[in-house]
């Protein structure tokens, strides 16, 4: 792969790129169609990452279809697809970590705690072996574009990081392989995570700043549907991620939230206060 970028950067072309584990649907097919409108060539990565599921998390029941995955990127026009092993990635021996601190601490930081360190890790060593240009991602995962960043500017990456809207079910749900995992009942639960999310988003329109008045209405409704256990509901700085108690410009609302097993997140961004 490495030597196959090398020549690619060599004949001019610039490389945009789509790190994703796989099971691939709507979401990350918009990241695809976007790239491959960025770039010359589209690279994208499917490899189930280890090193970001802690213990007792689902890492070994996560969802894979290769087979479809690739039916699916080749209809997008992605030109190569790059699946590593996890014995390539992680060889024996492997003990390099790459950490970025402040903003991964809060929010999933916190009830996963070595989660950020895997996916920065991976990131970087995809990024060293993919050598994009240019690499797409959602919002959908807002923490994780923020960290992403972050480590890129800090480390002072020669990449371009683009994020994008985060692509719903028609009812709100945002897209997930995760939602693989709900059975019938577990889906129409997991429904509320945007309904809250909606209506903390038109309390701010109406006016209200007050972020624990926002949230005690964000954690009505999902307490309000059997089956869901909120992990977390905070209002943050979009920038810092840090807890902020009256919005001023903007601000973020992230939901972390299990229904039944299944561990969903989703968030909101507000903007256009005063
Ligand atoms: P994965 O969950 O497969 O997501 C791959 C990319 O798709 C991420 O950038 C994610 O934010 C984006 N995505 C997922 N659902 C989306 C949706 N509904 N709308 C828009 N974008 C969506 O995120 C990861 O994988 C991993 O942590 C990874 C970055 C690949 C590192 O292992």
């Amino acid at each position: 792969m490495q030597q196959r970028s090398e020549q690619l950067r060599t004949e001019g072309k610039t490389i945009a790129f789509v790190p994703t584990m796989g099971y691939l649907h709507e979401g990350h097919l918009s990241l695809m169609r976007e790239a491959r409108e960025k770039g010359d060539v589209l690279i994208i990565s499917i490899f189930v990452n280890p090193t970001q599921f802690g213990p007792g998390e689902d890492y070994e029941r996560y969802p894979r279809n290769i087979k479809r995955d690739f039916q699916l990127a080749q209809e997008v026009g992605v030109d190569i697809i790059f699946t590593p092993s996890v014995p390539e990635m992680y060889p024996a021996g492997f003990q390099t970590f790459v950490e970025v601190e402040k903003v991964a601490e809060n929010l999933c930081g916190i009830s996963r705690p070595h989660h950020f360190r895997g996916v920065t890790t991976v990131v970087t060593k995809l990024f060293n072996i993919v050598k994009p240009h240019l690499a797409i991602f959602g919002q959908k995962d807002y923490q994780q574009l923020v960290t992403i960043n972050r480590m890129v500017a800090d480390l002072n990456m020669d990449i371009e990081i683009i994020g994008l809207p985060t692509v719903r079910e028609a009812d709100g749900l945002a897209m997930s392989s995760r939602n693989a995992y709900l059975n019938l009942e577990e889906r129409k639960a997991a429904q509320s995570l945007y309904r809250s999310l909606h209506t903390g988003e038109e309390l701010f329109r109406q006016g209200e700043r007050s972020t624990k008045v926002i949230l005690q209405e964000i954690r009505k409704i999902i307490e309000g549907e059997a089956l869901t256990q909120i992990d977390y509901a905070k209002i943050c700085d979009p920038q810092t991620l840090e807890d902020i108690e009256d919005i001023e410009k903007e601000a973020v609302i992230a939901l972390a939230v299990k229904i039944g097993k299944t561990r969903l997140i989703d968030n909101l961004i507000l903007e256009g206060g005063v």
